[in-house]
């Protein structure tokens, strides 16, 4: 079964144009001009490139949609529709030449978010959901994990980025699993792909703290329509306002709010 309206098909094919910039970048990494914006975010010429692109193509189908994205920040349009773009997400991987990064789009629609691609160019794996029709890698349809114990599953985490002061509390979680709970946590790199692996029942759970909504826009709706859960880590529904996440299958949410207690 294939996942198709007009918005997701401009969405994949923005993507698919930037994805042959990004691997031909990729494959030319050492002659990347690289700055630096700040302690463990880089900004490529890449990123920038990946960004136009995406922007271009989105706005020719949609000229009047709105449009947030990491590089440029806001641009101003009809306010009902808003593309939320993270151009590369998994930057460090990409300048390391570690193949896990990906290209994310998110679309809102009145303050929610109703259709996200996240596109692993390396890969070839498309992740695309749409409010409603589910949540699809290339193709085929996505469920999240049905492991119930969390010594069975496999948790993801990220950041936090090195100037952030919540970054002794995310050790001590790192201890708090390994000793208490003993549970593989893993760290890839990407949190756009973090909730598009939660998606497709690759891993069981993702928590990080201090996101941005560009990281986590269309990782949001891959989630929900792939039947997640998606909180912040009291469990609550507010994990955009304060930028913490807690992603999970439906059966260890509960058990995951307690730990990260
Ligand atoms: C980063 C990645 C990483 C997460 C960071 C993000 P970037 O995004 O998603 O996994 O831990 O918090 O900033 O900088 O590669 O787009
Ligand atoms: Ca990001
Ligand atoms: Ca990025």
């Amino acid at each position: 079964m294939k996942l198709t309206s007009a918005n997701i098909n401009i969405m994949v094919k923005a993507c698919r144009k930037a994805a042959k910039t990004l691997i031909r970048d990729f494959g030319e990494i050492e002659n990347l001009q690289v700055s630096l914006k700040g302690p463990g975010d880089y900004v490529t010429a890449s990123d920038k490139k990946v960004e136009k692109i995406l922007i271009e193509e989105l706005q020719k189908a949609r000229p009047n949609y709105s449009v947030l994205s990491e590089e440029i920040g806001e641009i101003k349009n009809d306010e009902e529709f808003k593309w939320i773009i993270d151009p590369i997400d998994g930057t460090a991987n990409f300048l390391h030449g570690i193949p896990h990064f990906a290209i994310s789009i998110g679309l809102e629609h009145n303050g929610e978010i109703i259709c996200g691609i996240v596109y692993d160019p390396i890969k070839d794996e498309m992740f695309v959901a749409e409010k409603g029709n589910g949540s699809y890698l290339n193709n085929q349809r996505m469920r999240v994990s049905a492991r119930s114990k969390l010594k069975d599953c496999i948790i993801f985490t990220g950041g936090p980025k090195r100037e952030s002061k919540d970054r002794e509390l995310t050790l001590e979680e790192y201890k708090k699993f390994s000793s208490e709970v003993l549970i593989p946590i893993r760290k890839l790199g990407s949190a756009s792909l973090d909730m598009a692996y939660v998606a497709a029942g690759r891993c069981d759970g993702f928590w990080q703290r201090n996101l941005n909504y560009w990281d986590i826009a269309a990782g949001i709706i891959l989630v929900k329509e792939a039947g997640g859960f998606l909180t912040d880590f009291n469990g609550e529904k507010e994990y955009i306002q304060n930028k913490s996440i807690l992603v999970t299958n439906s059966k260890i949410s509960k058990e995951m709010i307690e730990v990260l207690k």
